[in-house]
């Protein structure tokens, strides 16, 4: 939540910054703001409520010139989504400016101490308690800027990413981390420093991820000097980012969720590229083969994730327990990090995140950890919080998901889970041969089904628009994809804004059932597998109190096609499979009913893209 982007060099700073915080939009958009110093030594701190477009709106007459700055884009939590509450915050002299992402947990604790000192408040932030803080302990000690910010985080309880520009040097940023991300670009007499690398992919590919508890001081004319905040001297690990431009862009598209969406064959394909070997019949995962033993003597699985990576968990039960017989927790990170779970030594526990920096995840895993867990896992971004504290993982390699609605880092979450379960199972003999070749050739053809799928893409863009009257939508399924009935109503909810809960279908009768009426589209996720009978069932129950029933079949399927009002088909595959191609059609469905309704697809109200806040 909300994205930092600096630079300092010797090309105008504005530009590189305005850029940055485009693509870091997706953390945060509810304000923005920039601080710049001047040639004239000014620190010019401009704000706007709103995107990243009213910010250049509004400084178009303003005095943007400098080589050094700062710059941000905000999702509230402390103080409401205005132009104070806004990024950079002055100190109180004005000499100095912050960005922040995190939060200060004991800001009120710190903001009375600095109010008893004279100190006054502008805004409602935390962040403004930071630069104020940093500020007094400058003045109060004599010491420079960076031993400042080492002295000032010390005080600090909460999770952080900052940059601190001093107007009396031009020629120096200081930043530091805390459980927030922050990446620095090395170019060639210029630095950058950013939330993700989106904003320096295209100037450097040399970045340094800061760690933890690192303040790193970029200069002018040197190297990148970084210290922890108890003053330990650390050799900056220079590493080459793995990342294009293109992967960048909306390459056609009009919303990068539709782009990635579409993408999905292909970042499939990557995900299971050198671990699912056809010719070999064989699954490769390195982070299994390396810890093979601590797989298969787990007497339990404990999965941690929050929202879409939760019901990738979800499906990842089923196929662990049916292949590998290994119990299965499916865990929200927010309630298992608070609610006193029961964790043992020979626990594995397997974190799911695509931005790799949830907040609640990172907890979870943190208190698996001093319990003695082994912990996997499963993540999008490179060299992200969450893989980096972990004992081993799986990489997903979707490249980055922009939309804030998650759909590629899904199915491949899904993927890499069900390869998992497949090579514990393999090597348990809890599956049989036959079965293991058997789902092991239908991974290799999912990227080709999900092709096949995107040829109804038109006919769902027509019918989406008759939906959009809906205030609510049920969503069912059972087994497999129960978790997908419940990801197709998250997507639903936070792109279009309507009301959709997913239920197992059998659990209608026990409740939800009394809200079916003429008025209420019902989806029902019913391919060829197991309980295909028992979902005919509850379709009838519906059809018999006038619901309105868009189901996603198997092709060749009669008996629900012709009992539904909408239907959507995808090609046969093994059930365990089957949630790789239901949730397209849902993850469409969802995307055109907002179109239609005119929804901000890739960043709807209220959310972000990491939630970097408990
Ligand atoms: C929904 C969505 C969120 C995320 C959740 C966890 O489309 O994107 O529900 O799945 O915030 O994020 P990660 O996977 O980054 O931990």
């Amino acid at each position: 939540m909300c994205g930092i982007v600096g630079y300092i060099g010797n090309r105008e700073a504005y530009p590189v910054l305005m850029k940055g915080l485009h693509r870091l939009e997706y953390r945060g958009y509810d304000s923005a703001g920039v601080a710049l110093i001047n040639t004239n030594g000014q620190l010019n701190v401009y704000k706007a409520k709103g995107k990243v477009a009213e910010l250049e709106a509004f400084v178009t007459d303003k005095d943007v010139s400098g080589s050094i700055g700062i710059a941000h884009t905000r999702w509230a939590t402390h103080g409401e989504p205005n132009q104070v509450n806004a990024h950079p915050h002055y100190s109180e002299s004005e000499q100095l400016a912050i960005i922040h992402n995190g939060i200060i947990e004991n800001y009120a604790v710190l903001k009375e101490g600095l109010m008893k000192h004279g100190y006054n408040f502008r805004s409602t932030t935390d962040t403004e308690v930071l630069i104020q803080l940093i500020e007094y302990t400058k003045h109060t000690s004599q010491v420079d800027l960076p031993t400042a910010v080492q002295l000032a985080l010390n005080q600090v309880v909460g999770a952080y990413a900052i940059a601190v520009l001093d107007r009396q040097n031009p020629n120096m940023i200081v930043a530091a981390r805390k459980g927030s991300p922050l990446v620095v670009g090395v170019g060639e007499g210029e630095f950058f420093l950013a939330s993700d690398a989106t904003p320096i992919v295209e100037y450097t590919n040399k970045v340094i991820y800061v760690g933890d508890e690192e303040v790193v001081v970029l200069e002018r004319g040197k190297e990148p000097s970084i210290t922890t905040i108890t003053n330990v001297k650390k050799t900056p690990e220079i590493q080459k980012l793995e990342l294009t431009l293109n992967q960048l862009e909306k390459g056609g598209y009009p919303h990068f969720m539709l782009k990635e969406i579409f993408e999905q064959p292909q970042t499939l394909r990557t995900s299971m590229k050198g671990r699912v070997n056809v010719d070999a019949n064989n699954i490769a995962l390195s982070g299994f083969i390396d810890n093979r033993e601590r797989f298969l003597n787990a007497k339990r699985i404990i999965i941690t994730a929050c929202g879409t990576s939760w019901h990738a968990g979800l499906i990842a039960m089923y196929a662990i327990e049916e292949f590998a017989r290994i119990p299965v927790e499916v865990e929200y990170s927010s309630e298992f990090r608070y609610r006193k779970p029961v964790i043992h030594k020979d626990d594995v526990v397997i974190a799911i995140s695509q931005s790799g920096e949830t907040a609640d995840t990172l907890a979870a895993i943190q208190l698996a950890k001093e319990a003695g867990a082994f912990i996997f896992s499963i993540c999008n971004v490179v060299g992200a919080s969450i893989p980096r504290i972990s004992d081993s993982g799986c990489y997903t390699h979707v490249g980055p998901e922009i939309g804030v609605a998650s759909t590629k880092a899904f199915t491949a979450q899904v993927t890499a889970l069900t390869m998992l379960a497949l090579c514990i199972g393999r090597e348990k003999g809890t599956i049989a041969k036959e079965q293991y070749l058997r789902i092991l050739k239908e991974l290799d053809n999912i990227p080709e089904k999900i092709s096949k799928i995107f040829h109804q893409n038109d006919r769902i863009a027509d019918f989406a628009k008759i939906f959009t009257y809906a205030q609510n939508f049920i969503y069912l399924g059972r087994g497999y994809n129960h978790p997908v009935a419940l990801e197709g109503a998250l997507k639903l909810k936070e792109i279009s804004y309507i009301h959709a809960e997913g239920y197992p279908a059998a659990e209608m009768k026990h409740g939800p059932i009394a809200l079916i009426s003429q008025e209420m589209p019902v989806v029902v996720i019913a391919p060829n597998c197991g309980t295909y009978e028992k979902i005919v069932s509850n379709i009838q129950e519906i059809k018999a109190r006038e619901g309105k029933v868009i189901a996603i079949v198997t092709e060749g399927d009669t008996i629900v096609s012709n009992m539904s009002n909408f239907c959507i088909t995808v090609p046969e595959t093994e059930e365990c499979l089957t949630p790789l191609l239901t949730v397209i059609p849902l993850q469409l469905l969802a995307y055109h009913i907002a179109v239609a309704k005119d929804r901000d697809v890739d960043q709807p109200r209220n959310l972000a893209k990491s939630v970097t806040v408990e």
